[in-house]
């Protein structure tokens, strides 16, 4: 469907500093179920198609049921299921599927996917995770973080392992927010993105990296696609399991974030998953309420 002035969230810098501010704190206020929320229907009539490349579990799932909750209608397509698996063109599968659709969500390989798909669609298009990006995981996590009483303006989080697709949306985060992120990362394998060394660093110590930190993320060593590297990379990143060895010089209330899917043993241990530090289970269902509120600021008449 076609909308003037439509907005896309690829990136966390397709929203201002203060619009994701409030976007967190509309989550908030959606998953508290403020009076009336419930029975507002802002997607009423209105159909959202979800275009996955790569599986899923909490993307997938969150999406259909935060359309649902918001009245509208979700519709999964499978990449190998539509023309596009066979080759049909970007710029044409955009622009019919947005003669039909209100917004798309793609989870994806190529982040050039994405911005081609933007560029051609008259619909709102939501990044559910590139190669390079995953900013719906980060505005979910950053969300958790403030409900819990961090100040995400200006806490200091740690990143230990790959610096991947999250990685490099948290580097995005510190830098919009203001907060300091350090990343311990092995040689060959630091974030894809530019960054500001006045708010992010990267290091090869796991330990100077959670030293006072508020916050300590982590993610699998090998991401959906780099399969074939799995055992090296078993390998390489072996010095940076977040254990309980390492919460120790991190501040004694650290909390511990992982967007899962885990590999209990590798990057993480099943004790550190399963602790008080772990905000693992709220950073899921939150997946659901800030896309909620993503899907309310796009879809807004
Ligand atoms: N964290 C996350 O995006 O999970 P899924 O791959 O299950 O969607
Ligand atoms: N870095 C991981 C995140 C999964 C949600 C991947 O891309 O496979």
């Amino acid at each position: 469907m076609s909308m003037q002035n439509k907005r896309d969230f690829l990136d966390l810098r397709d929203f201002t500093r203060a619009e994701l501010l409030r976007l967190v704190q509309r989550a908030i206020e959606l998953k508290n179920g403020f009076p009336q929320i419930g029975a507002e229907k802002p997607l009423a009539g209105r159909v959202v198609g979800l275009m996955f490349e790569k599986p899923s579990t909490r993307t997938r799932v969150s999406f259909e049921v935060g359309v649902h909750q918001l009245g509208g209608h979700a519709i999964f397509l499978n990449w190998r299921d539509i023309q596009i698996g066979r080759g049909e063109p970007i710029e044409d599968t955009a622009r019919v599927l947005s003669r039909y659709l209100d917004a798309i969500v793609i989870r994806t390989y190529g982040h050039d996917v994405l911005t081609q798909f933007a560029k051609w669609s008259t619909a709102p298009i939501i990044n559910g995770l590139s190669d390079f990006l995953h900013p719906c995981q980060v505005l979910g996590d950053l969300m958790t973080l403030k409900e819990k009483g961090v100040d995400i303006t200006s806490m200091r989080a740690a990143w230990i392992g790959d610096g991947n697709n999250v990685a490099n949306s948290w580097i995005t985060a510190a830098e919009i927010l203001g907060f300091q992120l350090t990343l311990a990362c092995p040689e060959g394998y630091d974030p894809g993105v530019e960054y500001d060394p006045t708010f992010v660093k990267v290091t090869r110590d796991p330990r100077e990296a959670v030293k006072d930190a508020d916050v300590i993320n982590t993610d699998v060593w090998t991401s959906m696609g780099q399969e074939e590297e799995a055992c090296a990379r078993k390998e390489i990143f072996c010095g940076f399991q977040v254990s309980a060895d390492l919460l120790k010089p991190a501040s004694p209330t650290v909390y511990v974030m992982h967007c899962l899917p885990a590999h209990r043993g590798e990057e993480i241990t099943d004790e550190v998953m399963e602790s008080y530090h772990s905000l693992i289970w709220d950073q899921a269902e939150n997946r659901l309420h800030i896309q909620k509120a993503i899907l309310e600021e796009l879809l807004k008449p």
